[in-house]
């Protein structure tokens, strides 16, 4: 069978990794968790008190970030210099500082260097804000989905409280619609809908009924070929 790489962009917590996910097992893809990236490289400016607005100490910075994936117990991991970050990069404090850290030009060239690196052999679901306009244009599909940002909040509440993580739902509403305007507004690579990308509101979708729905989409691109 053809190899696919599928695109998923969207607005912040609006179900992407969850899709991805569910279409990497579905199809036997591989996972490329883009956000993750962006978050782990904050994480590396916070731990280390560098002024992301400080362009010398941010370019030092990247040149000491190494960041990889594994598979533990089925689960997908972010490493960030050898060291498991996959829970600390969720955090709220990470979660506030990760959009103005991704809109910097320097950073988003060397992230999406490794991304297209990744996406070479092919077969692989990715999510992210800019897959299907910058990292991946020529992707066999390309979903770009939207949720009510109540739902949304209510979604993220419920995965941070499930990782033992908490915070406010106030908080988590301010930063999602916070992170949306900075993603969609920067100058480079904003988040926007690729022209030949198909919409998904999942707002009153389960995950189910979302995989189903886009498992047919893959079958008749697959169908096209
Ligand atoms: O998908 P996420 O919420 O984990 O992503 C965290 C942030 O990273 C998001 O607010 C914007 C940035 N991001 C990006 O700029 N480009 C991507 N491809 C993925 C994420």
């Amino acid at each position: 069978m053809k190899k696919i790489i599928i695109a998923i962009d969207g607005y912040s917590s609006c179900g992407k990794s969850t899709l991805a996910k569910g279409l990497a097992k579905a199809l036997h893809l591989a996972y490329l968790d883009t956000g993750a990236m962006y978050r782990a490289v904050t994480l590396y400016l916070l731990n280390n008190n560098i002024d992301y607005n400080d362009l010398d100490a941010v370019a030092a910075a990247l040149q000491q970030v190494s960041i990889h994936f594994e598979r533990i117990h089925g689960q997908n991991h972010t490493f960030l210099n050898d060291v498991d970050v996959e829970t600390e990069i969720r955090s709220m404090h990470v979660s506030e500082h990760v959009s103005p850290v991704s809109a910097i030009s320097m950073v988003r060239k060397a992230m999406v260097q490794q991304q297209k690196a990744f996406g070479k052999r092919r077969n692989i679901v990715a999510d992210g804000r800019d897959i299907g306009t910058v990292v991946f244009p020529d992707a066999d599909l390309k979903i770009f989905l939207v949720a009510d940002a109540d739902v949304r909040t209510s979604r993220r509440h419920l995965e941070l409280a499930s990782k033992g993580i908490d915070a406010e739902w106030d908080d988590i509403y301010k930063n999602l619609t916070e992170r949306d305007q900075i993603d969609s507004s920067r100058a480079d690579s904003p988040l926007r809908k690729a022209d030949d990308a198909t919409v998904l509101d999942n707002t009153l979708l389960s995950e189910e009924e979302q995989l189903a729905i886009t498992l047919e989409w893959v079958r008749l691109v697959r169908s096209e070929e």
